[in-house]
């Protein structure tokens, strides 16, 4: 198992120290074919282990479908041979993802919005009866100074679409895919879920709660329903602004090549944790997260105080 060293920290972090503004110099140490037939799934469920997800012939609905490692998401799956529905607030972003391919549809949706949720959900399941597997990856971040009363609109934001979101609709959807064949139900946390920082505190606690809601659904779910957790490590989407091309976080694509091949082993990993997220993933069990969290967050702070004096 590999992780991120403490020379890449260094190269990551200490040249961008000096040359970003405050909001992006807290979030430089974030770790942060054939198209398959929705008739596959929709026949009533059988009793087969649920320890492997089939790569083939879901139907896959992906929250946030319309950019970063949701639309990659849906465009590897439907590779496979996969349906897959995309859903996100604003539809002309959905449109580019499913664009030029087959067995894809695109919904607007806010999971935000419980009564948008429930309408959603029963519109979906209508439309798509072979919905076997859902994937709850939309997802927000925003830094927050915690050590001055503020606006509470950000944190509540957060916990909102990345806690909330997830637990309302797999709720909605959950009676539906309990009769599915290979039902699966798949979170999206982050390695700042495992070693917070601060000047992300709404949004690793909230990711850090996804993680804990994850291990209680695995759970209640056993031998019913796969339950997967993706944990990625820093990525270059647009999670927050200029992220994408930020050096030292992950490539996109390179991230997705080690996602699907975890998801391509048999049986399918409870934890997809590419190596770059090892570092922070294991941080605790391996006895190192002091280290990593002194580091991280000594760091973002010097940052911060270095913005606030320029
Ligand atoms: N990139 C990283 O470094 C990283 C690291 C760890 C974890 N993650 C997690 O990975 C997931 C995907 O993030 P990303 O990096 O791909 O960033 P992204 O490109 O910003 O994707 C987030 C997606 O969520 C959608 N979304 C946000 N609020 C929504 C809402 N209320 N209802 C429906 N959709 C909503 C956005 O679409 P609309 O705005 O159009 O609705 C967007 O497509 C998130 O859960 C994030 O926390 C990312």
């Amino acid at each position: 198992m590999s992780y991120i060293s403490l020379t890449t920290l260094r190269r990551v972090f200490l040249p961008i120290r000096t040359a970003v503004t405050a909001a992006t110099l807290s979030a430089t140490i974030f770790a942060g074919a054939a198209h398959g037939s929705e008739t596959q799934n929709s026949s009533a469920r059988q009793a087969e282990p649920a320890d492997t997800m089939q790569s083939t012939g879901n139907t896959i609905l992906i929250t946030g479908g319309g950019s970063g490692i949701g639309r990659e998401l849906a465009r590897r799956f439907n590779d496979l041979g996969n349906t897959v529905i995309v859903a996100g607030r604003s539809m002309a972003p959905l449109q580019e993802t499913i664009a030029d391919r087959q067995n894809m549809h695109a919904y607007t949706l806010d999971v935000d919005d419980p009564a948008a949720i429930s309408t959603f959900s029963q519109q979906v399941v209508k439309q798509h009866p072979g919905l076997n597997v859902l994937i709850n990856n939309a997802g927000i971040m925003r830094f927050e100074d915690l050590s001055k009363a503020r606006d509470l609109d950000d944190a509540e934001a957060q916990i909102t679409t990345n806690l909330l979101g997830p637990i309302r609709l797999t709720n909605a959807l959950i009676n539906h895919l309990m009769t599915r064949a290979n039902p699966v139900v798949v979170n999206v946390s982050s390695g700042l879920a495992f070693v917070p920082r601060s000047d992300a505190g709404t949004y690793g606690a909230s990711k850090a709660a996804i993680h804990s809601y994850t291990l209680s659904l695995r759970e209640q779910l056993k031998g019913q329903v796969k339950v997967i957790e993706i944990i990625p490590p820093a990525v270059q989407t647009e999670l927050t602004p200029g992220q994408s091309s930020r050096e030292g976080y992950m490539p996109l694509d390179d991230f997705m090549d080690g996602v699907m091949g975890l998801f391509a082993q048999q049986p399918t990993p409870d934890e997809i944790v590419v190596p770059q997220a090892g570092f922070l993933r294991w941080a605790e069990r391996e006895g190192r997260f002091d280290d990593v969290f002194g580091r991280l967050n000594a760091h973002a702070i010097r940052n911060e105080a270095a913005a606030t004096v320029s």
